[in-house]
């Protein structure tokens, strides 16, 4: 049994803040502590307090940081390490150009591992302890995926890409190898340490109707996986989409006429929806996810999060490396506030922050064991520093309040606000920085 304090300013959410002043949602202490027994949270509270009861344990002391629960980035490509920041396309000659052929060299099971320890490694540098990841159409590429996170003890998720046409040789599979492929992988995977599996039909322009079909029977064997896929995130998507599937009502009813769409559902994008897929999306319980970086540099369009979320449609907000430009949550919080502001919309701080932690748990139907730093939690904790360059030192000077605090980490945060990560109570990223990367 290990047991150990974290002692800080801690900052956790109850529910989503309904303004500024909200201060219900969310609980702040400037002198707090979580006690930490074999990585899950045992104890939240004033530091006197959890310290009285703890007895004699370890404490580090991360005062004047931050303690918050570690982000969560619910749509993000593993095989896309070395895509992200290539220039001047949109999204289907972007896929063609660049993404396709970077993704084919995971056939090989030797760069799957390598890229897979820089994937987590960054993941942890930029303060992120759960993602929700593509893999590539390799079922190499997801063992490496998963067998990273379990010997870091993460909780991730993530599955294998469907993809049986529209894509260079060497990057499709087919109606049965696919959902053998997935089979073997839920079956070697899902549940295994902290994992979860997700049903990846990569999207409707990359799967014929008879992967759909696989699709479908796959989530209707598997109805504890989640499924992911992209929609309507470019115009030109958009319309090939329709001639391929020509039934369709619209680009969700691909998905919708396959029983794909439930509460576990995350749709990456959802930019140019009809009335009637906003209604479906209701319906259904599925969830958009919001990409700000990605939609700004493919230059794809404006989430509408206020209209979807006045409809009682909960959103997950996500990185999408590599059209994605940064790993790091605070980044995406500063472009998803900047995509608002272009719709008249101020996401308050303290919203931007509960939506990056328990707001994306919620999403993924995972509150009770990540995204808040309540007992009986899982111990994946994030420690940031506002003061980490310069330029946030001098406007902290001027700096009042806690969401004045959150919106500095939030407009010029990145990784080197991520002073330390603990994933299931352990350090990791001081173990990460003192490990030197590999290089072929
Ligand atoms: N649609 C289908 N595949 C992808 C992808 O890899 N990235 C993005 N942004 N959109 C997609
Ligand atoms: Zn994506």
């Amino acid at each position: 049994m290990t047991r150990k304090m974290l002692r800080g300013r801690l900052l956790t959410f109850h529910r989503e803040p309904r303004t500024g002043a909200d201060t219900g949602a969310y609980t702040y202490l400037e002198d707090g502590a979580l006690l930490i027994r074999n990585g899950i949270i045992e104890q939240s509270g004033p530091f006197t307090e959890v310290a009285a009861q703890a007895g004699d344990v370890p404490v580090t002391d991360h005062r004047p940081h931050l303690l918050m629960a570690g982000f969560i980035d619910t749509h993000i490509h593993f095989p896309q390490v070395q895509v992200i920041a290539s220039w001047g396309a949109q999204l289907l000659d972007w896929l063609n150009d660049y993404t396709f052929p970077e993704e084919t060299r995971f056939a090989s099971e030797a760069h799957c591992a390598r890229m897979a320890q820089a994937f987590y490694d960054q993941l942890i540098t930029h303060g992120t302890t759960t993602a929700v990841a593509y893999c590539s159409v390799h079922r190499s590429s997801a063992d490496a995926f998963f067998a990273e996170a379990v010997r870091r003890n993460m909780r991730m998720l993530g599955g294998k890409v469907l993809m049986d046409r529209n894509a260079p040789d060497g990057l499709r599979d087919t109606p049965q190898s696919g959902y053998d492929d997935t089979k073997a992988l839920i079956s070697d995977w899902h549940g295994k340490g902290r994992g979860g599996y997700v049903i990846t039909p990569r999207f409707a322009i990359t799967s014929t109707p008879e992967q759909m079909e696989m699709a479908r029977a796959l989530a209707a064997e598997h109805p504890d996986c989640h499924i992911q896929t992209h929609l309507s995130e470019n115009r030109d998507e958009i319309a090939y989409t329709a001639q391929l599937y020509p039934q369709a009502r619209d680009y969700l009813d691909v998905y919708q006429s396959y029983g794909l769409l439930g509460p576990k559902t995350l749709l990456g994008h959802a930019i140019h929806l009809e009335p009637r897929e906003i209604d479906a999306l209701a319906q259904t319980g599925a969830h958009p996810v919001f990409c700000p970086t990605s939609n700004l540099f493919l230059g794809s369009g404006l989430f509408d999060q206020a209209g979807l979320s006045a409809r009682g449609i909960s959103n997950g907000i996500a990185t999408d490396v590599g059209a994605g430009t940064s790993y790091s949550m605070l980044q995406t919080l500063n472009e998803g506030y900047k995509v608002l502001q272009l719709q008249g919309v101020a996401l308050h701080p303290l919203q931007a922050f509960h939506w990056a932690t328990r707001g994306n748990a919620c999403v993924l139907g995972l509150e009770d064991k990540i995204g808040t730093l309540d007992p009986g939690s899982e111990a994946d904790v994030v420690v940031l520093n506002a003061r980490s360059t310069p330029a946030m030192a001098l406007r902290m000077e001027r700096a009042s309040s806690l969401a004045e605090e959150l919106f500095v980490l939030q407009m010029m945060g990145d990784d080197r606000a991520i002073e330390e990560v603990y994933v299931s109570g352990a350090a990791s990223k001081s173990k990460t920085e003192s490990r030197a990367i590999h290089c072929v």
